[in-house]
């Protein structure tokens, strides 16, 4: 979100606070009226570009909640029974490439708390029937604790289980906005491989497209 602020709509708001600013400083009459109506138009332009940037993030949020989030055991954590056993249980196929995993702290004996998640399923964006590649998602960690190091412990443990699962792929989108999230993916040796643009309500969007080769990947 931090990014917003440098972006053209929030520059050009800034320059009209600015300018309007500078007629009420220097100006008299009906021309220092607009130094009046100006410095509004600007904060007004920038807090709604904010607040629609805000609700675009809003929306993403409510839509995984409501989707894969509100049911992770049918989403995440299926298992393709493709033997069954005496006892009727089965064994998980080759093709079950999906996982969710969260991060747990424990503070001052207490209960563990939830910090952190990260999901790897059947990529949505790239072809649905190719075996040997999956989509991670769904990757955040709480405010409190972040740039501790357990955003990339959470994609270690993708990965490991990624390369015990023949997958050799994995996909992963993310935006312009969400600088803290490129940078943790480039630095795991993610390569970009792709760039789109897209406006929503005036906010222009950077979708960029991550993938990593499991294999022969160091963990
Ligand atoms: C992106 C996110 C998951 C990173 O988790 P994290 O636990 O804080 O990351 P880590 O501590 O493991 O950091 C690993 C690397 O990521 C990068 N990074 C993490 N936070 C960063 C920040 N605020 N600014 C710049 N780079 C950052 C750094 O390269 C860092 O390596 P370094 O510590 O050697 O500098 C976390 O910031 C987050 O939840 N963001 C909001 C949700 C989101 O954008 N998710 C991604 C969806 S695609």
């Amino acid at each position: 979100m931090r990014k917003q602020y440098t972006t053209p709509i929030s520059l050009a708001s800034y320059l009209i606070i600015i300018f309007g600013l500078a007629l009420l400083i220097l100006t008299h009459g009906l021309v220092r009226s607009a130094g009046i109506v100006l410095p509004i138009l600007g904060t007004s332009i920038f807090c709604y570009s904010r607040f629609s940037l805000r609700s675009a993030f809003d929306r993403h949020i409510e839509k995984s909640l409501t989707g894969d989030l509100a049911d992770i055991g049918k989403h995440y954590c299926k298992l393709d029974v493709v033997d069954e056993k005496a006892d009727g249980e089965g064994v998980p196929s080759r093709n079950w490439r999906s996982g969710f995993w969260v991060a747990e702290v424990v503070e001052d004996a207490k209960r563990p708390v939830i910090v952190g998640c990260v999901g790897l399923g059947k990529s949505y964006a790239y072809s649905s029937e190719d075996e040997t590649s999956a989509e991670l998602r769904r990757l955040v960690i709480s405010p409190r604790y972040r740039h501790k190091g357990i955003g990339r412990k959470l994609i270690q443990t993708v990965v490991h289980f990624a390369r015990e699962h023949q997958i050799e792929t994995i996909y992963l989108t993310t935006s312009s906005y969400q600088q803290p999230a490129i940078n943790l993916y480039k630095k795991l040796g993610f390569h970009l491989e792709g760039k789109r643009e897209m406006t929503i309500q005036m906010q222009k969007w950077k979708i960029y497209a991550f993938r990593l080769n499991v294999n022969g990947y160091s963990l």
